[in-house]
Order: C-alpha cells, then structure tokens, then sequence
C-alpha cells in the first residue's frame, strides 16, 4: 500500500484530487489525506463494491442512460480488477481515499472515459451504505453457518449424555441433580436464540440505498428495484436522508454479536470451572490448551479464558458504533466512515470464537463418575424428599421444614441424605417408609421425575433433542 508521510508543505494546484479537485486550488495536505482515508480498512469489501457497481452499471443500460457496449466494457473492466486484487497485483492508493475511488480511478485507468461514467446517478454516500449491507449480509451468512455447526456439536454431545448425572447449581452452589445433556441443551437453546437474531437482523441489513445518491436522489431516471433484485436485495430503501445516513443495521447486527459473546463466555466460565482441579467435570483436549512456561503440572484453558476476554471488546465495539451515531444530523456526515472497523473488528473476533467453540466443544471429555459424586454431595436431592413427603400429604412449607432437619443431621454427621438410615430419616417424619431410597433420594429418582416438557429427565432431554435439529432445519428454511 502507498502512504505518504506527515507534510506541513501544502502541496502545489497540479497534485488536487481527480475525483474532486475541480473546486480545489490547493491539494489536500499529506497528512490530512492519509487521516481521513479509509482505504486501509474498506479495501475489505472490494467484492461487495464491485457488485454493487456492476448492478449499478446494468440498471444504468437498462434505463438507457449507458449504452450496452458502455455497460459490458465497464462489468468486463471491473472483472479484470477484481482478479487483479485477488492476485495480489492491486495497488492501494492513500491519495485516492477509499475503496470506492480507488476501484473507479483504476476502472478508467483500463477503459478509459466509459470509466469515469460508472459513477452518473449515485454518490459514495449510497455507494458505501450499499456495501457495508451487502458485507454484513454474508457475513451473517457465514457466523450463521459457525453457529449452526458449534449448535450440533452440542447436539452430538448432548445426546450421548442425556444420562449422565451432575450436579445443577443455583447461586454456584449444589441445588438439584440435572443430566448433563439437559445442562447442554441449555447452551444450545442460548445459541438458538442467537441464529434467530441474526436472521431477524438480516432482514434490515437487506435493503438497498443504492438511488438515494448523496441525499436526496438522482435526476437520472433509475429504476432501484430493477438493482436491488440484481443485487439479491428484498427491497430497495423508502427514504434517501434515511438510507445515507442510517447504520442501525450495524449496530444490530453489533448487538447480536454481543449477546452470542456473552453467550460463549458464559459457556467459557463454566468450562474455566469444570476444568480445575476443584470440579475435574470436563477435561479439554489438549490441542486445545498451553502450559506453562514455570508450573509444570500447569494445563491452562486457554481457549475459553481468550473467548471470556474477547467478549469485552466485541461490547466495546458496540459501544462504539451507538456512540458514532448519537445526535448525528442527517444525512451523510464523515463520522459514518468510522462504522467500519468496530463493525469488522466485531465480525472478526467472533468468527474467530465461535471457530475455536465449534471445534472445541464437541470433543470435550466429562468425567461422568466425577460428576455423578459431585452430585451425591451437597443435598441435591433435598427437595426431592419434600416432594415425598408432599405426596404423602403433608402441606409443602412442612415438608421444607422436616427436610431441613434431615440435612442438618446430614451435615453433623458427613453424609447425604441418601446415606442416612431409615430410622435416622424416620426421626423427623414417620411417613418415611423404606420406598424413600428409590423413589426420592437418589440420583436417578430425582432426575427421572422431572418429566415434563423442558425439563431434566433423560426421556425429556432424549426429545429436545430431537425437536432442536427439526428447531434448526426449520430456521433455515
Ligand atoms: N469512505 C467514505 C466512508 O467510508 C465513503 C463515503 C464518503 N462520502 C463523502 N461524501 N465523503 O464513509
């Protein structure tokens, strides 16, 4: 890339901008230049730019306003310089500002003055709202794709645990007995919501400025909808001060990626946990963690612990783009080219999480007998025996009562409620009978009764599951 350094000397007449030096008597000072470029950044979407130019390009030879002949050579100009940017052989240049003048300036470069008659009827302002929404557009395209393979990794593994019994916790204390999958199904239904916000969101991000020019519209006779069904846009926009100047879309789709950030980094704090020696729930394989340089019997969970610190700054780029925004007059105002890299910076950074968490979680190992003893300590099954004895006719706020005597006994002597005697339960209610062991204390007793819809019995799990790839196929569509 070409960038010039900072120069106090401004620069002579002959040096003015080709593309709106007209008006001009001096050339833009060196340094200016290069800070108010944005080519560094929004070369990113030449692709997009060059589609939006070759729509425009057709829909201008439609309404007559290029001849057929102008109209191939511009398409067949602009094909040759995406393949030159794709090989490498483009040169970026600082003085031409953006993507969008930089690819224009090349185009009559190769085809001479047809070139300079791509740009009749729009402006940058259009130009560059329609790119940054056909990018973020396949961009979604791709973070719903992540999505839907890190939301059947958990699937796979949720269905070979729908078993597999851990501790569930309220308040990161021991509180009831859940299955695993159950726990995984809970992921997924967090990601679910996360590919319904985003397909909602493209829905805003599929409408096309490209017409409003740089405000107010075009005196050319254009025909908007003949490009946007070119462009595979749903519509064209209603309004041109609104389309130039609107970025709501981005923050939307900013917002989105937040949430799934807070999403992944839920999920990353609670395999930060199971890893350590304390829980041993989950072991991650190793090609996914380091060591370290002086602890060697050290193995750090590095993937979640960078996705739990990444999810600041996807927030932060969020804040961002609201902050760009806030009491901006209509329409266009320079500030809109900083929507580019919170925008992209976000897009990044999740792709990247989600890459690590699709690959990541289903080869998780958890340690089912580690588990299945954290589950037996700390009284999960306590409410279990409440349940019993409600079912045995006494009043709920009772049965807390009797059972809260049970535990205390429990904690005297250092065992669940499960290792208690008969008699020694039989102290605090004589409707304790010996059917208590099996129909309430253990493990599977308390899971198994929880069979209802959303809740944690494997038989329950084993059919969410089963509903979550038809839930999936069905967002697709
Ligand atoms: N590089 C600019 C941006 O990213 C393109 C639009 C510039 N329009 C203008 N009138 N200066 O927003």
């Amino acid at each position: 890339m070409t960038t010039s350094s900072h120069s106090s000397q401004p620069a002579t007449q002959n040096q003015t901008s080709g593309m709106w030096g007209g008006r001009f008597s001096e050339a833009t000072d060196a340094f200016v230049a290069e800070f108010t470029a944005s080519v560094q950044f929004d070369q990113r979407f030449y692709r997009q730019d060059i589609a939006g130019s070759k729509a425009h390009a057709s829909m201008l030879a439609k309404v007559g306003v290029l001849t057929e002949q102008e109209r191939d050579d511009i398409i067949q100009g602009l094909d040759t310089i995406q393949a030159e940017i794709e090989a490498g052989n483009f040169e970026w240049r600082i003085d031409l500002e953006d993507v969008h003048m930089n690819i224009e300036a090349r185009l009559t470069d190769r085809i001479g003055i047809t070139g300079k008659k791509l740009h009749t009827g729009r402006s940058r302002n259009d130009q560059v709202a329609t790119d940054i929404r056909l990018y973020v557009r396949d961009e979604i395209d791709g973070i719903l794709g992540l999505l839907h393979k890190l939301q059947t990794g958990i699937l796979g593994l949720a269905a070979t645990h729908t078993q597999t019994i851990m501790p569930g916790f309220t308040h990161l204390q021991t509180a009831q007995p859940v299955t695993f999958g159950h726990h995984l199904m809970a992921w997924f239904e967090m990601l679910l919501r996360d590919s319904e916000r985003l397909i909602d969101c493209r829905k805003r991000v599929n409408r096309m400025p490209l017409g409003s020019a740089a405000l107010a519209g075009t005196t050319y006779p254009i025909d908007r909808n003949y490009t946007a069904q070119l462009l595979g846009f749903d519509s064209a926009t209603e309004n041109s001060l609104d389309a130039v100047s609107d970025r709501d879309f981005a923050i939307e789709f900013n917002a989105a990626a937040a949430l799934i950030m807070m999403h992944l980094s839920r999920m990353s704090e609670e395999l930060i946990l199971w890893t350590s020696a304390q829980f041993k729930f989950v072991n991650i394989p190793d090609r996914f963690c380091t060591g370290s340089s002086i602890m060697p019997q050290k193995k750090n969970p590095d993937v979640p612990e960078l996705v739990r610190g990444k999810t600041g700054r996807v927030y932060g780029d969020l804040i961002s783009l609201l902050t760009l925004m806030k009491a901006q007059p209509l329409a266009y105002n320079k500030d809109n080219q900083e929507d580019k890299e919170p925008l992209f910076d976000a897009i990044d950074t999740l792709r990247g999480c989600l890459m690590a968490f699709a690959d990541m979680i289903p080869a998780l190992v958890p340690n089912i007998e580690i588990m299945r003893e954290a589950a037996l300590r700390g009284f999960s099954t306590a409410t279990d025996l409440a349940d019993y004895l409600v079912k045995k006719g006494i009043a709920f706020r009772d049965a807390h009562e009797i059972v809260g005597k049970a535990v205390a006994l429990g904690v005297h002597e250092s065992k669940d409620l499960s290792e208690l005697t008969l008699s020694q339960l039989q102290q605090f209610s004589d409707l304790i009978t010996a059917d208590v062991f099996d129909q309430a204390l253990t493990l599977e007793a308390s899971v198994n009764a929880r069979n209802h819809l959303g809740g944690t019995a494997p038989e329950q799990v084993k059919q969410a599951i089963a509903r979550a790839y038809t839930r999936i196929e069905q967002l697709q569509a």
